[in-house]
């Protein structure tokens, strides 16, 4: 069954909202639709009816995507549901042929999401394209080895201070680190709403500063609970973002979470794969890692997607791309990349490596490896050229998305 699709206006947010309610299960407050409005690319937004009813959801943020010695446009797809009572009919598929056709209409050469399950977005031609590392640690063995130099001073800050600090810090770390995210004034006023169905009965946001001679270079924005047992404190502190322009700022932000008082465990939501604190401390395997899936891409134009990179050694390739859900997008292409810059253009010539959609969007930000796509058995290719790939394709810093949208 095929039902019709379309944008929505600003006062059909509510009964459009409704479809999310029932499909992930909470109730979506006035407050926090208010704000969404100002964030909400409406005319982005996707909407499945029958006759009158909104039965699925969807949308895009227009972001810009920090790729390694790079920058690229790409649509950030958002707000999927579908309706329990219209499941698996195939409007979750009509959905993504909508928001593909959008995206390539805007020339973004790719599209990007975050999942809610591991299962679903493969069949579209999404891969993982970086990790989440959270971890937790015990307050008890969160000795430094040895402690950097921190000449500055930490601050305890408030929320207009941090709203006015915050996205400076974040701004100079995007051209930096593969996997960021552009935000928006009004994405910031988002993030910061801080309603309380959000903090899992842990207090507000608290925001910490790390400044030298005068300047911000490192914010840390983190919860705390408090929590009692047999007349002991073992609280929590969530340190639900950490930024650090310098390592130094880092490690002062780390010594601050881990010097609060009354806390046992301090514990991470996303965090990159590559943490400068294991190399700090005194007692590493105290930190207890968590990975998962971080942010997922789809190429949609592989020409502009991988000239919109740069690459690690200079080099030259001809691979073939498969893509089963838009034939288009595939075929043969020719690369040839490397510190200062890319082309790539369709080719006539025999291709050295072959692969589908999925698994070259899972290395597009650096991550990921095409020597285990190989031996999976989803690369075919000669070794050389495997490992040549591999060579190019990694980066000096491995990719990490700190957004949810
Ligand atoms: C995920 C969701 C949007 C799927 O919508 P849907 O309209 O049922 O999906 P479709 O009917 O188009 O399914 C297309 C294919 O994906 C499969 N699929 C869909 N959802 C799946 C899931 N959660 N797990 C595994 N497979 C799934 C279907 O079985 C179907 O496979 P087939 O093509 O081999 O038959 C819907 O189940 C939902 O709203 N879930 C709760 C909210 C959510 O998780 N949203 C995603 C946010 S990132």
């Amino acid at each position: 069954m095929s039902y019709l699709i379309r944008p929505i206006v600003p006062d059909e947010l509510r009964a459009f909202a409704q479809v999310w309610e029932r499909a992930f299960n909470f109730d979506e407050k006035d407050e926090e639709l208010e704000a969404l409005k100002k964030t909400f690319e409406f005319d982005r937004s996707i909407a499945a009816l029958d006759g009158e009813q909104f039965v699925g959801t969807g949308g895009a943020f227009s972001f810009a995507l920090t790729t390694p010695g790079g920058s690229v446009s790409t649509g950030g797809l958002t707000a999927i549901a579908v309706l329990p009572t219209y499941r698996r009919q195939g409007i979750l598929t009509d959905i993504m042929r909508y928001h593909f056709d959008e995206v390539r209409s805007r020339e973004e050469p790719l599209s990007v999401l975050r999942a809610s399950e591991s299962t679903i977005y493969g069949r579209y031609g999404y891969g993982v394209a970086t990790i989440d590392a959270g971890f937790e640690i015990d307050r008890r063995h969160t000795n430094f080895a040895a402690k950097l130099p921190t000449p500055g001073q930490v601050r305890l800050i408030d929320k207009d201070e941090a709203r006015l600090t915050m996205p400076a810090i974040y701004e100079r770390l995007i051209p930096l680190w593969p996997g960021f995210l552009s935000r928006s004034g009004a994405e910031w006023d988002l993030y910061l709403l801080d309603m309380e169905h959000w903090r899992d009965g842990m207090t507000s946001n608290r925001f910490v500063i790390y400044e030298e001679k005068g300047e911000a270079i490192g914010y840390l924005r983190y919860r705390a609970r408090e929590k009692w047992e047999q007349g002991h404190a073992v609280g929590e502190l969530l340190a639900a973002e950490l930024m650090a322009v310098t390592p130094a700022a880092e490690s002062a932000l780390w010594d601050y979470a881990f010097s609060v008082d009354l806390i046992q465990t301090i514990k991470t939501q996303s965090r990159p794969a590559e943490e400068l604190l294991s190399e700090l401390l005194a007692d590493p395997r105290r930190m207890k890692i968590k990975r998962g899936d971080g942010l997922w891409a789809r190429l949609l134009d592989i020409p502009a997607s991988l000239a919109g990179r740069r690459y690690a050694s200079e080099g030259q390739l001809v691979f073939e791309v498969v893509d089963s859900f838009l034939p288009d997008v595939g075929g043969v292409f020719e690369l040839e990349g490397g510190p200062d810059g890319a082309a790539c253009r369709r080719s006539t010539a025999t291709p050295e490596l072959k692969l589908d959609v999925a698994g070259l969007s899972s290395r597009y930000l650096g991550d990921g490896s095409f020597r285990l796509l190989h031996e999976a058995g989803r690369l075919t290719g000669e070794v050389e050229a495997v490992r040549r790939a591999d060579q190019m394709f990694g980066w000096d810093r491995l990719p990490w998305c700190p957004n949810y949208f």
